[in-house]
């Protein structure tokens, strides 16, 4: 086949139980796309074709960077398609079997890019029921997206209730869902677990010879400890991947959301953890070492004399390891100095264990946090611009009262980002951060109103503030979640590319 409808057929990509996938171009709209064509011989086969739609049905109803979108679903005589954007790259599943694992760091962004992902389709009661690495394709710019909701469920829709078909893939079922038990999102959390751990380790946690022997272990077995496997995973990591991978749903993570949570602390954790290390044993000489062993009495008493100053010496020593230099480097790294210093000296990027600490507290409701999220996303520095993000954070932390969010307001009103420009209310959110003393909104109020005017706002607003804090954010803000996601532009924030590289070929 060359075409069908308005696509033209390129090649081959991929092949799967229901029929094959090819890389095509459509030629109205001059992009690439993807084409999953049903088997002509199961087109008889109304069920299938039911499930087959279903699949188009799911994704048209998810628009996420993390999953590939669907375009169009159509029939051409005998011959059903379903066209979506042509995800680049390779699959998660050949990326392990080339690299054996991934690096801790790596499998972790890829887990929290699959669960941002999830956390969408959960939201849309749609669960994905069959995430396993070759069901996600990390692209160039090293993002993520899931595909084939092939036998996605729709929650509350009677028309998708459980089909007869086998469904899910043995090794990534949970155990309920091999127990043809009820099924939610608590699954797809379980598979993500599965996911975490094959790439950690290279292998999935349950295997047999036969299914049987898998499915009984999948019920009945306790996964071999990943550290068991590679020491280098850190434990906090393996308590998480564990606690996906729990038989029972209640003892999961309640949701995507949380999960996301945990693993960005785990992550930011261990980042200023190894920034803390001290590398002391790498500044002694093997003589040295040597020495202190065969003269330990000298060496005892040296301490012993280098402790008696240890005042005056404590004023000048600062070695790697040091107690200053830990204390230092922990407050350097920690989110409260990050919030003490000025949003206007805010680098323009900042490391990504800080991005993330911040992510979390503004996620917890840190309304300082979210403030200068919302900072970062305005403008545009350190994180890809996003005026939607933007008018979250602010309106998030607006409504608790600080400054800087009703500032973000009344600019995003003031310039008509993200929003309609809207005098009124620009003046309205930068009375209320002038009446918290803001001298930045006082400025800008003298712009917008004139300076005598502006004053006596604040004046006024000072008064009522109470009663001004509860005006109503905005409604037409779309509330998104960026951190990781689209941000392939920003080389700061993402991981250095050349490190991916060697996972994605430069030729698809
Ligand atoms: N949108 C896409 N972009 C690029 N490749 C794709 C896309 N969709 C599917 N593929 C390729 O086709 C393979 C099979 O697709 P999938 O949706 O998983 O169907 P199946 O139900 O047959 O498993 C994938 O593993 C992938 O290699
Ligand atoms: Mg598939």
């Amino acid at each position: 086949m060359e075409r069908i409808d308005n696509y033209k057929i390129v090649e081959k990509i991929g092949e799967g139980g229901m029929g094959e996938v090819y890389k095509g171009i459509d030629t109205m709209l001059e992009r690439e796309v993807a084409i999953k064509m049903l088997r002509p011989e199961l087109s008889r086969r109304e069920d299938i074709v039911e499930r087959f739609r279903s699949e188009a049905i799911a994704l048209g109803r998810l628009n996420h960077s993390h999953i590939a979108t669907v375009y169009n679903f159509g029939r051409v005589d005998d011959q059903y398609y379903m066209a979506m954007e042509f995800v680049p790259g390779e699959t998660l599943d050949s990326i392990i079997q080339q690299h054996g694992h991934l690096p801790w760091r790596d499998a972790v962004q890829y887990g929290i890019q699959v669960l941002e992902g999830l956390a969408h389709a959960h939201q849309s009661n749609v669960i994905h029921r069959d995430i396993k690495p070759a069901n996600i394709i990390v692209n160039g710019q090293n993002t993520l997206k899931l595909l084939d909701f092939g036998i996605a469920r729709i929650l509350q829709t009677a028309r998708l209730a459980r089909t007869k078909h086998s469904i899910g893939t043995p090794g990534y079922m949970s155990p309920e869902q091999h127990q043809s038990k009820e099924v939610d999102a608590r699954s797809d959390i379980y598979a993500v677990g599965i996911v975490l751990y094959e790439m950690l380790t290279g292998q999935t946690p349950f295997q047999h010879d036969t299914e049987y022997g898998l499915v009984k272990a999948v019920i009945e077995d306790k996964p071999k400890s990943l550290r068991s496997i590679d020491k280098s995973i850190p434990a906090p990591l393996e308590k998480l991947v564990l606690k996906a991978l729990q038989k029972k749903p209640e003892m999961r993570f309640v949701d995507a959301q949380e999960f996301i949570v945990a693993l960005r602390d785990c992550l930011a954790i261990q980042d200023i953890k190894s920034k803390r290390k001290p590398e002391i044993r790498k500044l002694i000489p093997n003589r040295a070492v040597k020495f202190c062993q065969d003269y330990h009495v000298v060496v005892v008493m040296g301490v012993l004399l280098i402790a008696g100053s240890g005042v005056a010496v404590r004023q000048w020593v600062d070695f790697p390891g040091s107690p200053s230099l830990l204390t230092q480097q922990k407050n350097t790294t920690s989110l409260a100095a990050l919030l003490k210093i000025s949003i206007d000296t805010l680098p323009a990027t900042i490391p990504q264990d800080q991005l993330m600490l911040l992510q979390n507290a503004a996620d917890k409701g840190d309304a300082r946090a979210q403030a200068y999220l919302g900072r970062m996303y305005f403008n545009g520095t350190g994180i890809k611009q996003d005026y939607a993000t933007a008018l979250a954070m602010f309106e998030k932390s607006a409504s608790q009262g600080d400054a800087t969010g009703q500032n973000g307001l009344g600019a995003a009103y003031a310039l008509g980002r993200g929003v309609d420009k809207n005098e009124a209310k620009a003046i309205e959110w930068f009375q209320k951060a002038a009446a918290q003393g803001s001298v930045d909104a006082k400025k800008k109020l003298s712009e917008l109103v004139g300076s005598s005017a502006a004053v006596k706002a604040a004046q006024l607003t000072s008064e009522t503030s109470l009663q001004a804090n509860q005006a109503a954010p905005p409604k037409a803000v779309k509330k998104t979640k960026k951190v990781y996601s689209d941000n392939s532009d920003n080389v700061d924030l993402a991981p250095p590319p050349e490190r991916y590289d060697r996972y994605i070929p430069r030729n698809r």
